[in-house]
């Protein structure tokens, strides 16, 4: 496969403004990352790195990313800053962090900031949550926003259902238009038809990032776990799975109990001897 360069900013860190710019450009390329090796693999092809809430299902064992904590997304958010060079370093704000009110989501995005080095925050919400983007941008905190299948309003929804069908869609353009009104950089849109992706794309400033919403955005994001084939927890339809690595984990974990039973492993190679005048 041949190397293909990133972005034109491949060599130096992309800023929040630089995203913003790439709303009919070059497509955004965007994964999920929740450790240092994770990042430093995403941050050579990609563009933006998102400490996904997500970290609860793939990396807890969580049902869905209700459980996930504001001490756990530093946790990761810490690791994936050491790991990054010049992609742009996004954090999800959990639930129950943000939604009470800007003053909240202020005190908990800018520890999140403070705590992980991130450049922005993503929080899930359109119009409920326009007052707290203004108020998170104006001082200084840069908000992803997140509308369509929103997955920390699960229960609402009964399940991780696609959403703006026919009567819905008007309500699901109102809140993207919301978001990018209230100041966002940048917008996630999940699950949603792509006739409705495509005229939220060209009705909003900023750039719309996909998942599950077709071509028609300015750029797609997925989980790093689904991609890699490692998470078998959940496969939805809009996930492509670019490599088996759970297969090739599993074969050298029986591998290694097999060698390890058999007593073939360790072999005279991984054995140190004790050699007189020797360090
Ligand atoms: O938590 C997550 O991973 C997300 C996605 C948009 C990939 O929010």
């Amino acid at each position: 496969m041949s190397t293909e360069a990133k972005s034109e900013y491949a060599n130096k860190p992309l800023t929040v403004p630089d995203v913003a710019a790439r709303k009919g450009k070059m497509p955004l390329v965007c994964l999920t990352a929740y450790s240092t090796p994770q990042a430093e693999l995403a941050d050579k092809h990609c563009d933006i790195v998102l400490v996904g809430d997500s970290v609860a299902m793939v990396v807890h064992g969580l049902s869905s990313t209700i459980g996930a904590t504001l001490e756990m997304m530093i946790m990761h958010g810490a690791a994936v800053r050491r790991g990054l060079k010049n992609a742009l370093m996004v954090v999800d704000m959990p639930f129950g962090s943000y939604e009470e009110s800007p003053g909240q989501a202020f005190r908990n995005a800018a520890r999140v900031m403070m705590e992980t080095g991130c450049n922005a925050v993503k929080l899930e919400g359109g119009l409920r949550m326009a007052e707290t983007i203004a108020f998170l941008t104006e001082r200084g905190i840069p908000v992803m926003g997140h509308v369509g299948l929103t997955p920390q309003s699960l229960h609402v929804f009964g399940g991780f259902k696609l959403q703006g069908r026919a009567s819905d869609a008007a309500r699901i353009e109102d809140e993207a238009a919301a978001v990018a009104d209230a100041g966002a950089f940048s917008v996630v849109l999940e699950k949603i038809p792509e006739a409705l992706a495509n005229k939220i794309t060209s009705c909003v400033s900023i750039p719309t990032i996909g998942i599950g919403a077709s071509l028609a955005c300015d750029g797609q994001i997925l989980v790093i776990d689904d991609i890699l084939g490692v998470y078998a927890g959940f496969r939805p339809k809009f996930v492509k799975r670019y490599a088996e690595i759970g297969v090739a984990m599993n074969d050298a974990v029986a591998a290694y109990a097999h060698e390890v039973r058999s007593r073939t492993f360790p072999g005279p190679e991984h054995v140190f001897h004790d050699m007189p005048n020797s360090k």
